[in-house]
């Protein structure tokens, strides 16, 4: 008898089949375990949201609004949102999601002689979160001081003096003012906590509880605000139309600058974000909706700080011109000012107020911790808790800088260098190296495949042209009107950072990786 049957062709192609599914399901449990992923899409749409919603919407977006046509200045702003968001946003979707990898891989993946350009990016990006983090710890600060009104009588002396202490001179480097440092190390020690766990447990966890609070904070805070005498003459600036200040080329580019700013483009948070995401994902429909949650956000919460600051002026005759300033004298010398003036449901709103400002930066920072943690993990072949403890120890050192007298003065320097000439610049590299170097219709591809919304040849357009053009343009004026306005000190901060992000990007690409995963081509050029 015939015990053993020979296979028969059919049978082959069944055998076949199935060990090539549990190949596939094999690599595909391998390839789960190595990269995090999001449990659900409103962890990853609350942590997006988080990443953008932060100090730019509560303080920065009320003065560019007044100080650029108020009501008139929604149609450049929208045409930001677009041109500008919602585009760029798509670029970083597309490629994290197509790559599933970190922006360092990626570049170097499209040509290794891109990787520096991702680590100039990671650098630019620490070093923005190693101030941005003092600015929240002087919110918490006051969010403290808020349940007292700790601030007395006169909170702009009580901010130069008392929490600042700023120094004229860079000796002031050597005294340390012990409140903000106290401020900035439990900030930090709470990024660390946050980002040295898993993506779940982590970012995604804090971003579902925080961000839907922060939402309810602010909706306390604009519908009382709302009810204050005198709030008419705040919000309805609003949408009262300058229509001149449309043809203010600088109105426009003020626009944009918001718009790079509040929805932290360039940074690769978008990138690394969306390589967590599993298949199946409606990527270009949910980049709108983050871009159009945050900008609904700014204009909401603007109209609460206008009335606020409405009743400020109809309660002591303060001209509204002279309240609206820029965002550190607009939330810890105005609002205490307005808080002062407000009786005893300010020890209720005060607080909600600081807490606001709180926790969008908070989220915002934790943010900007991912991109760098998820390059060095991949390159370096080390465990996120480890990347992220380098990250936050790293930062907190540089942080110490401004915790000292001089550090206001430094802290100034920084932020002009990195986000009006640093970050600019690179995101003027990333729309010529993914428009034109990269095959710019993989992206196409990959965020039409699930997605309601479908993205074309005008957004191809817009990457390589107009966008690069726009930033461009952006980046020569911002140079212009301030570069020439400094002193020695301010160079001689300016020239270290330049250095500094020259030299760090390159040694970083150059160091070997430890993991030759790293170095696999990862899509057809
Ligand atoms: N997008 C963040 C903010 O608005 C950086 O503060």
């Amino acid at each position: 008898m015939d015990l053993i049957k020979p296979l028969s062709k059919s049978d082959l192609i069944i055998i076949t089949i199935k060990n090539q599914l549990f190949i596939y399901f094999k690599m595909c449990d391998i390839m789960a375990e190595e990269r995090a992923q999001w449990n659900s899409r409103w962890g990853f749409i609350l942590a997006m949201v988080g990443s953008a919603v932060g100090l730019g919407n509560i303080w920065r977006f009320p003065n560019v609004l007044y100080a650029n046509g108020g009501g008139s200045f929604m149609i450049p702003y929208i045409v930001a949102i677009f041109l500008l968001g919602v585009s760029f946003i798509l670029v970083e979707y597309a490629l994290g999601y197509r790559f599933k990898a970190s922006i360092s891989k990626i570049l170097y993946s499209i040509k290794p002689k891109f990787e520096p350009i991702a680590w100039l990016i990671l650098a630019i990006i620490f070093l923005i979160l190693t101030y941005y983090i003092v600015v929240v710890g002087w919110d918490l600060i006051y969010l403290v001081l808020s349940f007292t009104k700790g601030w007395g009588a006169n909170p702009d002396v009580f901010f130069s003096s008392n929490v600042l202490q700023a120094s004229d001179s860079i000796a002031g480097i050597f005294t340390f003012v012990p409140m903000v440092l106290i401020s900035v190390l439990v900030l930090w020690a709470t990024i660390w906590v946050i980002t040295q766990s898993d993506l779940n447990s982590g970012i995604e966890k804090v971003s579902k509880i925080v961000i839907p609070l922060l939402f309810i904070i602010v909706v306390v805070i604009v519908a009382f605000s709302l009810t204050l005498p005198g709030a008419s003459i705040g919000y309805t600036q609003i949408y009262t139309p300058d229509w001149s200040a449309l043809l203010n080329f600088n109105v426009w580019l003020a626009a944009f600058g918001q718009i790079v700013f509040s929805l932290s483009l360039g940074m690769a948070i978008a990138l690394t974000y969306a390589s967590y995401l599993p298949e199946g994902f409606a990527l270009a429909d949910n980049a709108l909706l983050v871009a159009f949650t945050n900008s609904g956000f700014e204009v909401f919460n603007a109209f609460g700080v206008f009335s606020i600051l409405g009743f400020m002026t109809f309660t002591t005759g303060i001209p509204f011109n002279d309240l609206v300033t820029e965002g550190t004298g607009l939330a810890f010398v105005v609002f205490p000012q307005v808080f002062n003036q407000m009786g005893a449901v300010s020890y209720i709103i005060g607080p909600l107020f600081f807490f606001s400002i709180l926790f969008a930066g908070l989220t915002s920072a934790i943010a900007l911790v991912e991109p760098i943690a998820s390059s060095l993990t991949e390159k370096f072949n080390i465990k996120r808790k480890r990347a992220a403890t380098l990250v936050c120890l790293v930062g907190l050192i540089i942080s110490l800088i401004f915790t000292t007298q001089a550090g206001s003065m430094i802290l100034g320097v920084f932020d002009l260098f990195l986000n009006n000439y640093a970050l600019l610049f690179t995101i003027v590299l990333e729309c010529i190296i993914f428009g034109w170097i990269y095959k710019f219709d993989n992206l196409i591809e990959t965020l039409n495949q699930n997605s309601h919304f479908k993205v074309g040849r005008i957004w191809k357009f817009v990457i390589r042209f107009a966008l690069p053009i726009v930033i461009f343009i952006l980046w020569i004026q911002g140079i212009v009107n301030t570069l020439f306005s400094g002193d020695s000190a301010t160079y001689s901060i300016m020239f270290i950072l330049l250095i500094s992000l020259i030299i760090v990007p390159v040694i970083l690409a150059k160091m070997p990786a430890k993991n030759e995963k790293y170095y696999e081509v990862l899509d057809e050029l």
